[in-house]
């Protein structure tokens, strides 16, 4: 039985779509059953659509600070999907205890630094400001220490002496896409150990 996987977005998506996109290869463990965005005008919705899969918007402004509410309809949105993984994929809401606690060993996410440096974000100007000589991208269980969950996999580059964020953040991204997927599928055939992606640019 393939693990059903519902991927959270806040933005363009790009993530999300290399995710889809493996799950589409023959034998992959997983296949995308909804992507849910957080903002109405996220491109990723659209790039779901155009790949088949069904979406949903839960915008968090009419909840202002109650974060709780705008879970409930997280959780609400979600349900009908009957997801038994979640993939937070650039999605930029902090959860609450309440909701991690609930997704507890079945939710990932992507985050662009090389945890457990970096928390946080501006993750690129921050690895070069600190004088790091690499840089990279992590995928972590998501527990209720922000970016602080079991690292599952990582992929790594050197930082270039002219590295912008802007240039580091286009190296790194492609390395999200190639890491995420592989570590997804580990994780829905139950693998829990950590990887680390060989990468050649
Ligand atoms: C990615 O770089 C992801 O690692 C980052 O947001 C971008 C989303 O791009 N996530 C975070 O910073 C989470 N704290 P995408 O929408 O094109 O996948």
């Amino acid at each position: 039985m393939k693990k059903r996987v519902a991927i959270l977005i806040s933005g363009a998506g790009s993530n999300m779509e290399a995710l889809v996109r493996a799950m589409a290869r023959p034998g992959y463990p997983a296949e995308p059953v909804l992507v849910l965005s957080n903002r109405p005008g996220a491109g990723g919705l659209e790039k779901a659509r155009a790949l088949g899969v069904p979406t949903a918007v839960v915008d968090h402004r009419p909840f202002g600070e109650d974060r709780a509410a705008f879970e409930a309809a997280l959780d609400e949105a979600l349900r009908p999907a009957r997801p038994d993984i979640l993939c937070l994929a650039g999605f930029m809401r902090i959860l609450t205890e309440g909701f991690i606690a609930r997704w507890r060993g079945r939710m990932l996410n992507i985050h662009p630094s090389l945890l457990p440096r970096h928390r946080g974000l501006d993750t690129h100007a921050r690895a070069i400001a600190a004088g790091d000589s690499q840089a990279g991208c992590t995928v972590h269980e998501v527990t209720a220490e922000l970016d602080g969950g079991p690292i599952l996999g990582q992929a790594r580059l050197d930082i270039r002496p002219d590295d912008t964020p802007r240039t580091l953040a286009a190296r790194i991204l492609p390395l999200e896409h190639r890491l995420y997927p592989v570590v997804l599928e580990r994780f829905a055939r139950g693998e829990r150990g950590r990887i680390e992606l060989a990468v050649e640019e």
